[in-house]
């Protein structure tokens, strides 16, 4: 484990190598225990740089067996694990290095560099993993040519993959074979990659936009390929949609896809030869939920657009990270959006957004979109940086208008091919497109902090006024805000729903539907307005920011009946219900009552039975507000137990006045049709069992979720009625039964078992501490492993508020010893999972004593990685 020096690396400290790596060729002998890597390196001594600079390469762990220069054994030289440099080189602008270092892939736990998973060695170098397998200028602005030759005994690895063509391969003795690789395309170190094993393949094909065939291969456990059939899919539909969208081709001969089972990320998008988490490769309807179709879809588009976004064009740094990240997410959402329903989708993606970017942002672990320090580059692959990356990209579109948004995208892939770019040329690309000044824009790349809009309107005679005042709240290290470009769409609607004209807008600029909020306080007037107009803000959620305005209960009540913008019309309805929720949970904490209207329950009813209504849209609407997200409306002083009491109340109440229809609803929607897991297909089992969620909370609730459990012909009813079941009826004869019964289905599954841990854990209470406790030693479970860590731990953590949060702080002590026990086998893993006491200081001051604790506990524990220190010290800050 590399040791924390407290080194901080700054933006504006960047400085371009003195050397350049033009070519690498690399030869891998993968033999147990001990990988010989051989790297042979062109290197070229950047113009400018005079002949005496040494040469430092990066390393980490590094064993260092046989160093050259120009063919010549054992240069001038000083060598660690974590560092080579070279001195005394020649007086020639280019020399060649030979490396030969030793590794071994079987005790590589921490999942970065070479290792193996289930037998399989595979790598993982983004972003600074490269420097575990051999020495050299590991950052994202060397680009160079690759021609790889991987050597394995031909048993037990079959299979010999690396980026780029294949072009020679054959067989060695004593049972070994080669294979060699050339990618053409210059790279940087990050997306080498290398799979050796023996795996199962499913083939296909695909025809590009000119003609050209490629080979399409995705490689799973053997028997699974079956399992790769959605994938491949959704790979198909992603190239054909990036050239009728984006114009963007593909570039090499082949595309293979690997699944592994252990793997940090969800996958990575190396050039050709995309690595993934298992779990977002591998489905069908009796293993995979809807939720996971939907996930393996969007994932597999966003690896492949990084091709363009990413991959031809990389980042100069990795300060730069969201030019790759946030581009490609907006592009993967746009993918989704035109596979799926774009309104559905909204909904999702700003419910996505605001459960795990606002509270970063609000929080300690707040950085602006384009961070400008770090100590360690791992913890920086954020909601921010992407979803929130993805939002500005989106801001992008809506204020220079489609047109102008794809060609300036044309022009930055025609600039800047080849280049490792910065947020400045990206955004230089869309000012020369349009013309425009994006200086002030540029501040969502730079600022953090969720931007506030306070909204006031008043009405007279014909003339609208809106009073728009614009904060920035301030965050770490960014105490005073500048004001920010909001776009802000909205629509003044008219009693009988129909958008209300204006003959003239005063006060900011207005155009398409959008108001330009520039200065932190606008007095904007509309003039010519025929009536007293329902104000629809923020429309398909224009800009990443909160609103607040004064709404009157009816006015949002017609919005969630009348709006014709579907994220709109979900937002009234949330916020209708967020404000319920808050007001009950105000009562219960002075030991009254919690008390709701008869209107809400009534909307919901309406809702689950308009059927103009997709059934997806009418499965959000009815979703409550989550507990964390109450909890970051309320703010301070949270009592997790009050919140969640308040929450149970409420479905309730929708459930007993709406038990008629409902249960209507309920038996319409379970006629069996032959599954599919398409968009509709899944949204109207979404439905279904959002209303079972509220069946269940009315007398003979558990019989009704036992017989949906036992009845259920795919993974999404069997999950639904399994957690309503374990949720709801904990004690129940049913739950247990249940519970026993998925577990022995899915003896050896291990992707299925992580469902079981992931709804035991998530068990509402303080008895979930003693069931994760329990399944931390259940034969299944390995802490070496990520997937079962976060659906046991992580879940746990994030997803449970009342178990985590227990008022005695013994989750958190527990957490806490868990977090070091992970840490001293995967710092990456730990430091995502420490994330979960993010918003301790927003706690009542029994629980934020107790947190505050847990996090000096780790802070003070003899070994902690430069990851997990570097969160809990930015936590405690
Ligand atoms: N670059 C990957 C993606 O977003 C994520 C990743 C980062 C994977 C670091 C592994 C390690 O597509
Ligand atoms: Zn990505």
């Amino acid at each position: 484990m590399r040791k924390d020096a407290g080194q901080v690396f700054r933006l504006e400290d960047y400085r371009p190598s003195d050397y350049l790596i033009p070519q690498t060729r690399l030869t891998f002998r993968l033999a147990r225990g001990a990988t010989i890597v051989v790297a042979e390196l062109t290197v070229e001594r950047r113009p400018g740089t005079d002949a005496g600079a040494p040469l430092t390469l990066d390393g980490d762990g590094l064993k260092l067996k046989r160093l050259e220069l120009d063919g010549v054994g054992n240069p001038t030289h000083e060598a660690t694990p974590d560092k080579l440099v070279l001195t005394q080189l020649p007086e020639s602008r280019s020399f060649r290095v030979l490396i030969e270092t030793e590794l071994d892939p079987d005790h590589n736990k921490a999942l970065m560099g070479l290792y193996r998973s289930n037998g399989v060695y595979c790598t993982q170098c983004e972003p600074e993993g490269f420097r575990r397998i051999t020495y050299f200028l590991d950052r994202p602005d060397i680009l160079s040519v690759y021609q790889v030759r991987i050597e394995a005994p031909k048993p037990e690895a079959p299979l010999l993959l690396s980026n780029g063509n294949r072009v020679a391969g054959g067989d060695l003795e004593n049972d070994w074979h080669f294979a060699e690789w050339h990618d053409p395309h210059p790279k940087p170190s990050y997306l080498f990659a290398l799979v050796a094993g023996d795996l199962g393949c499913l083939r296909d094909s695909f025809t590009t936009m000119s003609g050209r065939k490629v080979e399409l291969g995705i490689h799973v456990e053997h028997g699974k390929e079956k399992l790769a059939a959605y994938a491949m899919d959704a790979l198909k539909r992603s190239m054909k949609w990036d050239e009728d969208v984006f114009g963007r081709e593909y570039d090499l001969d082949v595309f293979n896809i690997v699944a592994v089972s252990d793997f940090n990320m969800g996958a990575m998008e190396n050039k050709g030869l995309n690595i993934f988490n298992d779990k977002y490769v591998l489905a069908d309807e009796a293993t995979a939920t809807d939720a996971d179709f939907a996930n393996i879809e969007a994932i597999i588009a966003h690896e492949y657009f990084h091709n363009w976004t990413g991959n031809r064009i990389t980042c100069r740094d990795w300060f730069q990270l969201c030019l790759k990240e946030g581009l490609t997410v907006f592009r993967d959402h746009e993918f989704s959006a035109d596979q799926r329903s774009r309104g559905v989708r909204r909904i999702a993606e700003v419910r996505t957004l605001r459960g795990l970017q606002f509270p970063e942002d609000q929080g300690p672990l707040a950085h602006p979109v384009r961070p400008r320090r770090y100590r360690e580059i791992n913890n920086f692959y954020t909601a921010t940086v992407y979803e929130k990356g993805s939002e500005v990209v989106r801001m992008l579109r809506t204020i220079l208008g489609a047109e102008t948004f794809r060609a300036s995208m044309d022009l930055y892939f025609e600039r800047h091919d080849g280049q490792a770019c910065t947020i400045e040329d990206f955004l230089k690309v869309f000012e020369d497109a349009s013309g425009r000044d994006l200086s002030q824009f540029g501040l969502w790349y730079n600022q953090s902090g969720t931007p506030n809009l306070t909204v006031s309107p008043s009405y007279e005679a014909g003339i609208l006024t809106l009073d728009i005042e614009q904060s920035v709240p301030p965050t770490p290290s960014e105490s005073r805000k500048r004001a920010m470009h909001i776009p802000l769409a909205f629509a003044l609607i008219g009693s009988s729903g129909e958008e209300l004209d204006f003959s003239a807008a005063e006060g900011a600029t207005v155009e398409n539907g959008v108001i330009h909020v520039r200065k932190r306080s606008h007095k904007l007037r509309f003039h010519g307005v025929a009536e007293r107009p329902v104000l629809s803000l923020n429309r398909g959620f224009s800009a990443p920011i909160t609103v607040a305005m004064e709404q009157r209960p009816q006015d949002l009540i017609f919005l969630a009946g009348h709006d014709s913008d579907p994220f709109a019309r979900w937002q009234a309805f949330n916020t209708l219900q967020t404000d319920a929720l808050i007001a009950a949970y105000r009562l219960l904490l002075g030991g009254k009552e919690a008390k709701y209207q008869k209107d809400i329950a009534q909307l919901a009813g309406r809702i689950a039975t308009d059927a103009t209504l997709e059934p997806a849209y009418r499965a959000l609407a009815l979703t409550l507000p989550s507990e964390t997200d109450i909890a970051r409306d309320i703010g301070r002083d949270i009592d997790p137990d009050a919140i969640f009491s308040a929450r149970s109340k409420l479905a309730a109440f929708i459930a007993a006045a709406n038990r008629e229809p409902f249960g209507k609803l309920y038996e319409e929607l379970g006629s069996l049709e032959p599954f599919s897991p398409d968009a509709a297909s899944a949204g109207r089992r979404a439905l279904r069992n959002t209303v079972l969620g509220y069946l269940a909370r009315i007398d003979g609730g558990a019989d009704i979720a036992a017989r949906h459990y036992n009845t259920a012909t795919n993974m999404t009813d069997l999950i639904a009625g399994l957690g309503t079941l374990a949720h709801e009826h904990a004690a129940s004869s049913q739950a247990g039964a249940a519970l026993a019964d998925f577990a022995a289905r899915h003896a050896s599954m291990p992707l299925a078992l992580d469902k079981l841990y992931q709804i035991q854990s998530t068990a509402p209470g303080t008895q979930a501490l003693e069931t994760v406790r329990a399944l931390m030693r259940h034969p299944a479970f390995h802490i070496d492993n990520p997937n079962r860590v976060r659906a046991l731990l992580g879940a746990f953590s994030a997803g449970n508020q009342t178990g985590f949060h227990r008022a005695d702080g013994a989750a958190y002590t527990f957490f806490a010893d868990a977090l070091l026990e992970i840490d001293s086998g995967n710092p990456q893993l730990s430091a995502r999972l420490a994330t979960a006491f993010r918003s301790w200081r927003s706690l009542e001051p029994v629980r934020q004593e107790k947190a505050r604790q847990a996090l000096v506990s780790i802070a003070a524990a003899s070994s902690v990685s430069v990851d997990l220190r570097d969160i809990v010290e930015r936590s405690l800050a």
